[in-house]
């Protein structure tokens, strides 16, 4: 169990500024557009990944690794969050790769281990399919086991968008299912005043993150928990005064060697734990799933218990 608590006190709060606009895709897979040997390679992977899928042994490892599955659980500081919401938990769960050596009884038991802590927010931080929109439909099933008090929230990762062909049709079928979709959103959690602002923006290589989109509606005072599937959103969310980003997107490497990630996923290095930037913090968990291969190693799977608490506000800047 590792804990956050620790805050500069002598750094004042980010204010909002004028924001960065609307990012284009990174990658743009899902363009099929001037990439086309690393949509051929992504296509091939994925391929393989769903062959692999239907020998028994994969699923038999793969279930051996998810019985490692654990919370780890943190306090995170929120300047300006009201007394009324200190304790509130957000369980945070990321890259679940439903299709991918993970599938209904799996994402049941997962579902069970979130309502055991029985969190007041469940946030899913994308990739919750492999490659297949029917992906979701274990997921009625499994969203039966969990009711937070203030619901359950999405945002797509990059498996989300790039293989399925409407954006549209994700979306439906997640609001069907009951999720609130908050891809280039945000809500207010909380009371009038007592509240804070739940924002997510789009995925950085497939999609269109818009900062403003997902902070329209904020109050100035409002400290912002912004769910961003890839991490290296994070300098943006800095920028513009976000206090928590939650990431998924890298496992944490999925295989370690010596302490490091064999492959990363984030080109500024943001694979795993904790990152500060001014006032702003990321927290980029290794996930539930696997993807092409049924293995991790020394990164055991996670999903995150986020504890919010009142930090007050900083009244020495002007
Ligand atoms: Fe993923």
């Amino acid at each position: 169990m590792s804990e956050l608590t620790s805050t500069n006190t002598n750094q004042t709060r980010n204010e909002p500024t004028p924001t960065p606009g609307v990012l284009e895709p990174r990658v743009g897979l899902g363009e099929r557009g001037p990439f086309r040997w690393k949509f051929l390679s992504t296509v091939a992977m994925c391929r393989a990944n769903r062959v692999l899928d239907r020998i028994p042994i994969s699923r038999w490892i793969h279930r051996r690794i998810l019985s490692r599955l654990a919370f780890t659980e943190f306090d995170v500081e929120l300047q300006g969050l009201p007394p009324e919401l200190d304790g509130f938990t957000v369980a945070f769960a990321s890259d679940l790769h439903v299709g991918s050596y993970l599938h209904e009884a799996e994402l049941t038991t997962i579902f069970k281990l979130i309502n055991s802590v029985q969190p007041d927010l469940v946030c899913l931080g994308g990739d919750l399919i492999n490659s297949r929109l029917t992906e979701l439909a274990p997921f009625e099933r499994a969203l039966e086991e969990i009711d937070p008090p203030h619901g359950v929230f999405a945002v797509e990762g990059n498996h989300d968008i790039f293989f399925v062909d409407e954006r549209e049709a994700w979306t439906d079928e997640i609001e069907r299912l009951g999720i609130r979709y908050l891809t280039n959103r945000g809500v207010r959690i909380g009371e009038s005043n007592d509240s804070f602002w739940l924002a997510g923006v789009d995925d950085l290589e497939e999609g269109r993150p818009d900062i403003a989109a997902a902070l329209a509606g904020r109050r100035a005072d409002e400290p912002v928990v912004l769910l961003s599937h890839h991490p290296d959103f994070f300098p943006f969310a800095a920028e513009v005064g976000v206090d928590l980003q939650l990431s998924g997107h890298t496992h944490g490497g999925q295989i370690c060697l010596f302490g490091r990630a064999v492959v990363t996923h984030s080109s500024e290095g943001f694979t795993a734990g904790w990152f500060q930037r001014d006032a702003s913090r990321l927290y980029v968990s290794r996930g539930v799933g696997s993807t092409l291969l049924p293995l991790r190693l020394n990164c055991d799977p996670e999903i995150n218990l986020v504890r919010l608490r009142t930090s007050p506000r900083d009244c020495s800047s002007p």
